[in-house]
């Protein structure tokens, strides 16, 4: 063998393990890829998963809002119906010139109202207003220990109970129930 073909043959044989070692190398790079695109889609299940009990938490959230929201408004209607309560008897009072009796009616239907606003934030503010116009003019009204005078301003409270219900879209049963407290009043009155 001369010194040429020498040559030619070691070149050869470098051409030939660079082959063999490109191979061997893009495969390894290739299984490198697989593993990571696996690692990846598995990683994306879990995501996936992790996506899907966020929603579920978010759902018993809402479901949870709801239920809070409902009893709320089951609440807040106990709260007028206790007011119906106070408005009545806070009546009678005048009429016996029960004036101490009035005295703690006012303070109860004052703590009703106050509840009644904390649980509507919607009404809040007119239920505020109320509270601030009508609580200090009932308590005026007894402190002069005048029936009729009590009864004027008894009555004004009265109407603008009728006038919230009537902006607030309450109920029909909202003024069918101030309807029997009244009507009970003047029976009682006649
Ligand atoms: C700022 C508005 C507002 C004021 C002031 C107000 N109410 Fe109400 N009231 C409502 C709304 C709204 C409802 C309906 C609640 C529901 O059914 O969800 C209601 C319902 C009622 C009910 C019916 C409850 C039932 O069983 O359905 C009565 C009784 C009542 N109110 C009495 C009164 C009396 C008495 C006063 C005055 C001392 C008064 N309310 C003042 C807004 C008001």
């Amino acid at each position: 063998m001369n010194d040429e073909n020498r040559t030619t043959l070691l070149v050869l044989g470098a051409v030939v393990i660079g082959i063999v070692l490109g191979i061997f190398l893009a495969q390894q790079v290739s299984g490198d890829i697989r593993a990571v695109s696996s690692d990846i889609k598995s990683l994306q299940a879990s995501l996936n998963g992790v996506e899907s009990s966020i929603k579920g938490v978010d759902s018993s959230v809402k479901d949870i809002k709801t239920t809070l929201a409902e009893k709320d408004k089951v609440s807040f209607r106990r709260d007028m119906q206790e007011n119906g309560r106070r408005m009545l008897s806070l009546d009678y009072a005048g009429k016996f010139t029960k004036w101490d009796t009035a005295k703690s009616e006012i303070e109860e239907l004052d703590k009703a109202l106050q509840d009644a606003a904390i649980l509507d934030s919607q009404l809040s503010a007119a239920i505020q207003d109320f509270r601030n116009m009508y609580i200090p003019k009932l308590k005026d009204a007894v402190s002069k220990k005048d029936t009729k005078n009590f009864e004027s301003v008894w009555a004004e409270t009265y109407n603008a109970c009728i006038g919230c219900h009537k902006g607030a879209g309450s109920p029909p049963s909202a003024i069918e129930t101030l309807r029997e407290i009244s009507s009970e009043v003047e029976q009682l009155a006649g």
